[in-house]
């Protein structure tokens, strides 16, 4: 528990900014339920002292959700699914129900895709991965800008023979030159097996990648991986209007809770297209020792290994009820003009000598991007100041806020201007177990790693005020 960041800050200036705030943004009025909901739900953050701006690394919980889920388990006897027993078809019943209902929240037609639940976002991905057909002439594309468990996918392709190509981004604003991706997309090779995957929107700038692209890649040759984790907590997806084949997300970074339930939600005949490597208990109709045959299950069961998270996959349904309670809409639109907000304020901020504290990555601007802020801030020297001690530094002030490259080093190396050879030298210089410490010290006095803001259903004008004060605190005079 953090003692009190307040004592730092003046109300008296707080309450002055969010005036100022509110006459520049009246359209902000239409979202203070949100604060309503604040109050009643998430009263501990405040009673905490917890400024939390760390949403793309993770959703907040409500209150409700945790009292809804333990009346659920105390008022339910669940026994394990995958039988006709009175607990074991209870708990079948209720993870049926959630699958269903992830479908309706991302408008999915029930008849077209499938959700296979899964541990999280990046099991999601694997799963695509490892089952997807490479063979030797086929191809992957992906963007620079991938988490890693994206990234990771290109393992399994060229250990098939298939080939890795990737689209890269274009600095300062970090999003894909369109040129270079239709290119790209045009050398799909006619009757193979072709993936693209892309973030629907940057866990490291922001950056909201169209959406429309999964149509013109379909259309072209392409099946099309969709990484939503970052995008769905504060955006809405629409499946039947953008129908990728795959999408990988989780539910923590939708609404906090429960952990370790994520989903690849798939088209039936991407699904079809898979061939997982192994089968496991539930995933198969039969399999026999002596005639050494199995019959995978049809559909999302073929997919999940073992005994799924039935105690928690049921709490997944009280956190889409409240995103539908608050309006993921509502939620985007907050998060729009508090961002909007910092995008002013944090450029503004100068030392004496005129230099800038702050450098965002990415689009400096609202137009397609999402409440994700990369930023290194400098000393009045120029100097950048070591993310781990802004890391530190905001946390004595109770604020939460993400520091190093975010698993995500494509973005990251093209943010930061660390070149192929820069990065290739020092690999080659601290041999194959380098760690991050020794690629810092490699390439300093570079910046190797950036700070993260980011706001979700929760944030409200006080989290960004209280980072504004915190980097304020920070400048030096002439
Ligand atoms: C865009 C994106 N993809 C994938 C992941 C992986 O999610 P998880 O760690 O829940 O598997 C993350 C996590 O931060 C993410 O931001």
């Amino acid at each position: 528990m953090v003692d009190s960041p307040w004592p730092r800050l003046d109300d008296a200036s707080l309450r002055e900014a969010y005036a100022a705030f509110l006459a520049a943004r009246p359209e902000f009025e239409a979202t203070c339920v949100i604060d309503e909901v604040r109050a009643r739900e998430f009263g501990r953050l405040d009673a905490l002292g917890q400024i939390y701006l760390d949403y793309t690394g993770s959703g907040l919980y409500a209150a409700s959700q945790v009292r809804r889920h333990s009346e659920m388990l105390l008022g339910h006897v669940f026994g394990n699914p995958h039988s006709t027993n009175p607990t074991s078809l209870e708990s079948s019943r209720l993870v049926e129900r959630c699958r269903r209902h992830v479908l309706e929240f991302f408008r999915a037609d029930q008849d077209e895709y499938a959700v296979v639940f899964t541990a999280n976002a990046s099991q999601a991905l694997k799963l695509v991965g490892e089952s997807y057909p490479f063979e030797p002439g086929d191809q992957f594309l992906l963007t620079f800008d991938n988490h890693n468990s994206v990234n990771g996918i290109r393992e399994f392709d060229r250990a098939r023979g298939a080939r890795t190509h990737y689209v890269p981004m274009v600095p300062p604003e970090l999003r894909v030159d369109e040129a270079v991706l239709e290119r790209c997309l045009d050398e799909a090779t006619p009757g193979r097996h072709n993936l693209f995957a892309y973030p629907a929107q940057s866990n490291f700038s922001g950056v909201q990648h169209p959406l429309e692209w999964i149509a013109k890649a379909k259309a072209r040759g392409w099946d099309v991986l969709l990484d939503a984790a970052a995008f769905v907590p504060t955006n809405r997806l629409d499946l039947t209007r953008f129908r990728p084949d795959f999408v990988a997300l989780s539910f923590y970074k939708m609404f906090g809770y429960p952990t370790g339930v994520g989903a690849l939600v798939a088209r039936k005949t991407a699904l079809a297209k898979l061939h997982r490597p192994w089968f496991a208990g539930g995933t198969i109709d039969v399999a026999s020792v002596q005639a050494d045959r199995f019959v995978l299950a049809a559909g999302a069961a073929g997919f999940e290994d073992g005994t799924g998270d039935f105690t928690n996959i049921p709490a997944v349904e009280l956190g889409l009820e409240l995103l539908e309670s608050v309006g993921v809409e509502l939620i985007h639109e907050r998060v729009r003009l508090l961002t909007g907000w910092l995008l002013e304020e944090l450029p503004a901020l100068r030392h004496g000598n005129g230099r800038p504290l702050v450098r965002l990555y990415g689009p400096t601007s609202l137009e397609r991007r999402g409440g994700t802020l990369a930023m290194n801030l400098y000393a009045a020297s120029g100097r950048v100041i070591e993310h781990d001690q802004v890391e530190r530094q905001a946390g004595e002030w109770g604020i939460s806020v993400r520091t190093g490259c975010f698993c995500n080093p494509g973005a990251g190396e093209l943010a930061l201007g660390l070149t192929r050879s820069e990065i290739e030298h020092c690999f080659t210089a601290t041999g194959s177990r380098m760690t991050y410490d020794d690629l810092r010290r490699c390439v300093d006095p570079h910046e190797a790693g950036a700070v993260r803001v980011s706001l979700g259903s929760m944030s409200n004008f006080a989290d960004v005020f209280a980072f504004r004060e915190y980097a304020r605190h920070l400048l030096e005079a002439a």
